[in-house]
């Protein structure tokens, strides 16, 4: 990775435990843009759903992350060309989204670009699950987001329990870079703060 001149601030954790919504405020006050690796994983997913690729042909899912155009933005996410800000969101995605995400080649691929999308701008806010633990391990902080299960259900009431029960299980315990604490991270319970609070927090870490 070059030399960053702009700030680099990791932020995992599972779903629901208040990423976005912490990256996109801390980003605006950073001044630097933010990137949703997780909508890189689900745009992938659309894609395989919407050609009929079986989710269980690794080689077939690695060449999609692969050759794909992808452009995530905070406002619109689009994959070779169709805009599937929206879809990308639906039960349908958010159910396939965890197998695809649990293929290492697929990992790769993606953890590459997302290492040149930092590059590019020197910096930036970046949300996932490897984030400070693969994609960037020197960023100038690592945070680590949790709350408890009964709100981060709240937070996602369009996805089922059993669905992000399942995706719990999934991303957590898979073989590729599992969603875990990252080595010198900061842990914060998102629970009963506030967004702005949160904020503080991680801009006292840098
Ligand atoms: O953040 P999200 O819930 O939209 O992420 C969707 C899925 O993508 C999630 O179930 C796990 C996966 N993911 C991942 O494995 N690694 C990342 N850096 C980001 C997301």
């Amino acid at each position: 990775m070059k030399q960053q001149t702009k700030v680099v601030v990791a932020i995992d954790g599972p779903a629901g435990s208040g990423k976005s919504t912490v990256s996109s405020a801390l980003a605006k006050r950073l001044g630097v843009e933010r990137l949703d690796t997780g909508a890189m994983y689900r745009a992938v997913t659309w894609e395989a759903l919407y050609s009929d690729v079986d989710l269980s042909d690794g080689d077939a899912l690695a060449a999609i992350a692969r050759e794909a155009d992808i452009d995530v933005r905070p406002e619109m996410v689009v994959i070779n060309g169709h805009d599937v800000t929206t879809a990308i969101r639906s039960a349908e995605v958010s159910e396939a989204v965890s197998k695809v995400a649990a293929n290492e080649a697929v990992r790769v691929v993606l953890v590459e670009r997302q290492r040149r999308w930092i590059d590019d701008r020197q910096g930036g806010v970046v949300e996932g699950r490897d984030i400070g633990s693969v994609v960037a391990p020197d960023a100038d902080a690592k945070i680590y987001l949790t709350a408890s299960r009964e709100e981060r259900q709240r937070r996602r009431k369009e996805e089922s329990a059993d669905c992000l029960a399942s995706r719990d299980h999934i991303d957590s315990t898979r073989d590729a870079s599992p969603l875990t604490v990252p080595e010198g991270a900061k842990v914060i319970d998102t629970t009963d703060q506030s967004v702005d609070d949160v904020v503080e927090e991680i801009l006292r870490c840098l």
